[in-house]
């Protein structure tokens, strides 16, 4: 990485955890994350699920007419478990390139997860053929057991399901999603390299009080939530530290206002559009800009086993303004519309696109 104080170049990063979303959405949204990444990792979790190889072929399918012309991107497709998922569904997938991996979402733990798996003792087949064949699983880590308060329910999954997990397991490779918490970056560090976290860039910016900045802000919520200041702190450490347990993984994850200003707002922010310049005033304020290119773009292909981008980017010193919406192409009313992470702020860096 070549970096002055008013310019970076950076091997060119993947986001090793995205929403893409299907239908007009999908060809809406898709251009923010093909114009900076190379690769992500596609999330399962439409509805219905990305459950079987023909689902995951048609949705890859689709992704892939919707990339802009000219321009290089690989969709890394996973598969969504469910208590009925084959072992030789996912071994087949795995085998053949269509699953990168398979995300574990447990049941109603957030956006279309009713699906998801009710108990982990249930589908023991599938991590056993998860380890022996060297496929990554992808975890949604936090209990939706109701009697568990909000915030405490990603300390609360690794204590009641993935310690247990890994101790039955200990050659699964696991990615700890979108992680929040001080213990979950004590947990991850102190385990063996088969397991890793990522990072989101809200995670990052924010702590719980955005949720409740002078009102309800759905804007903010997200899952898991965002946590206290002091778990915030720990998350800019341990994504900054270079090591290669962290990576970046965007989760941005796009609802429309119409089901952002309900009464039920949905969980998500949708940081692609600026996620790049999100992570790098982190670096730069954290004067780790020295280490980015470590989280952006080494440390999972690294981990996944995949070959390190050989393409370059850049980004300037240059203020950039978020819009306050975006329009994702729905041909709708602003109802219709996307608010991006960061909207209405000017951030210092941008990318310079050709
Ligand atoms: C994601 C979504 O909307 O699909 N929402 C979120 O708050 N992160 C699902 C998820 O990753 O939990
Ligand atoms: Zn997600």
């Amino acid at each position: 990485m070549i970096s002055a104080v008013n310019q970076i170049s950076l091997l060119k990063p993947d986001d090793w955890h995205l929403h893409l979303r299907d239908g007009k959405i999908l060809k809406g949204v898709l251009s923010y994350s093909t114009d900076v990444f190379s690769r992500a990792i596609i999330m399962p979790n439409l509805d219905p699920p990305i459950t079987t190889l023909s689902r995951a072929k048609g949705y890859k399918e689709r992704i892939v007419q919707s990339i802009p012309k000219g321009v290089s991107f690989t969709p890394l497709m996973t598969a969504y478990l469910t208590d009925e998922m084959s072992s030789d569904v996912l071994e087949i997938g795995f085998k053949e390139g269509i699953f990168y991996g398979a995300k574990l979402y447990p049941v109603n733990v957030t956006t279309n997860s009713s699906y998801g798996v009710t108990d982990l003792n249930k589908i023991d087949n599938i991590f056993e053929t998860m380890e022996r064949i060297g496929m990554p699983l992808l975890i949604h880590g936090e209990v939706s057991d109701a009697n568990v308060d909000v915030f405490d329910r990603e300390a609360v999954f690794i204590e009641r399901h993935l310690d247990p997990l890994l101790r039955r397991f200990p050659s699964l490779k696991v990615v700890l999603e979108h992680i929040t918490t001080i213990d979950a970056i004590d947990f991850v560090e102190n385990s063996k390299a088969t397991l890793a976290a990522t990072i989101t860039p809200h995670h990052l910016h924010i702590n719980r009080n955005a949720m409740f900045l002078g009102g309800l802000r759905s804007d903010f919520y997200c899952l898991p939530t965002a946590k206290r200041e002091t778990h915030r702190i720990a998350l800019r450490k341990a994504a900054t530290s270079g090591k290669p347990c962290f990576f970046l993984g965007t989760d941005s994850a796009p609802h429309t206002r119409q089901f952002k200003e309900s009464s039920c707002g949905c969980a998500g922010i949708f940081n692609a559009p600026f996620a790049l310049e999100s992570y790098l005033k982190v670096f730069e304020e954290e004067k780790a800009l020295d280490r980015f290119e470590a989280f952006a773009s080494k440390n999972g292909p690294n981990f996944y086993g995949l070959p390190i981008n050989d393409e370059y980017i850049t980004l300037v010193k240059k203020d950039i303004e978020v819009p306050q919406i975006l329009d994702v192409g729905l041909e709708g009313d602003p109802s219709d519309f996307v608010k991006p992470f960061h909207s209405g702020e000017i951030l210092e860096w941008s990318v310079v696109r050709d």
